[in-house]
């Protein structure tokens, strides 16, 4: 009887541990296999960060999406990447005086006239920046996973607590949400506070810290995602040697990976996760498509 309690408790608490760490319900899922992540989307194949680009991937039968989010004039949340709606928007043409176009200079009503689609290819004329908010619950309808990028932050003062509330509202910081959300910045100073204002979120620091910045950062981040470029076994190993935020190994996603070759040699390092504009390259070089 004893015995039977004590396994049911340990069942318990390793149970909890997984639902509360996506990652190591994705490694134990695909075991060593790295999880593939649509990056802004599957940008290669419709326009990027928007809900086209996660339908895509959808479509394509990944789950997990990486998108950026900003703020507009009035304090509403976009997914967009570029600090200025020039490159992939209409903006030059609809408001040709207000270079250099900053996303943080125009309304959210200004930025909801803009077509995000045409840039890319006419077949995705029309198409929408959206506000986080239409994205979260358009990543709910798709079943999706999400790799949230806070970008920009010290462009937004207190942009983390605001994502926080927004996902809060969105239902996303629930415990079921929780295992299909990680958070990730540049800005170690973004991360470190997501960490300290809702600790049960799963926080990556995007960039190449040396070990010795790992070691420090480690308490409150739970991945470290590099540039492939700078990628070595070594350093994932390293990283793996390491404790994160919730007490496990810290885990390593790298991008952007758009090749064959290259995710088999990412893949070799050990990565945990591979961040990619061709999920589907990324999956067929990885030999489970
Ligand atoms: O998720 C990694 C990647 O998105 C970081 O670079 O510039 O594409 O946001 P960037
Ligand atoms: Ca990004």
């Amino acid at each position: 009887m004893h015995v039977r309690v004590v396994a049911v408790a340990v069942a318990s608490v390793l149970g909890t541990a997984a639902l509360l760490n996506p990652i190591s319900d994705a490694r134990a899922r695909d075991v060593g296999e790295p999880t593939v992540i649509a990056h802004r989307g599957a940008s290669a194949y419709a326009p990027e960060n928007t809900l086209a680009s996660i339908d895509k991937a959808a479509r394509l039968g990944f789950s997990w999406v990486e998108n950026d989010v900003q703020r507009t004039r009035d304090g509403k949340l976009v997914v967009i990447h570029d600090d200025s709606l020039r490159r992939t928007t209409n903006v030059e043409k609809l408001f040709p005086g207000r270079a250099p176009w900053k996303v943080k200079d125009f309304t959210a009503a200004e930025i909801a006239r803009l077509d995000a689609g045409s840039w890319y290819s006419p077949a995705y004329a029309g198409t929408r920046v959206p506000t986080l908010k239409q994205y979260m619950r358009r990543v709910e309808h798709n079943h999706e996973k999400l790799l949230l990028e806070i970008k920009n932050p010290e462009l937004y003062p207190g942009i983390e607590q605001q994502t926080l509330k927004l996902l809060g509202h969105e239902g996303w910081l629930d415990r079921g949400h929780l295992k299909r959300l990680i958070v990730q910045s540049f800005s170690v100073g973004s991360i470190r506070t997501v960490h300290e204002l809702k600790p049960a979120v799963t926080t990556a620091l995007l960039g190449s810290p040396t070990a010795a910045q790992l070691r420090r950062d480690a308490p409150f981040t739970d991945l470290v995602n590099p540039s492939y470029g700078s990628l070595t076994k070594k350093y994932v190993a390293a990283a793996h040697a390491l404790r994160g935020a919730h007490g496990r190994p810290l885990r390593v996603f790298a991008w952007t990976v758009n090749d064959a070759v290259t995710a088999r040699k990412v893949a070799g390092c050990g990565v945990d996760g591979i961040i990619t504009n061709k999920p589907d390259v990324v999956r067929a070089a990885l030999g489970s498509y």
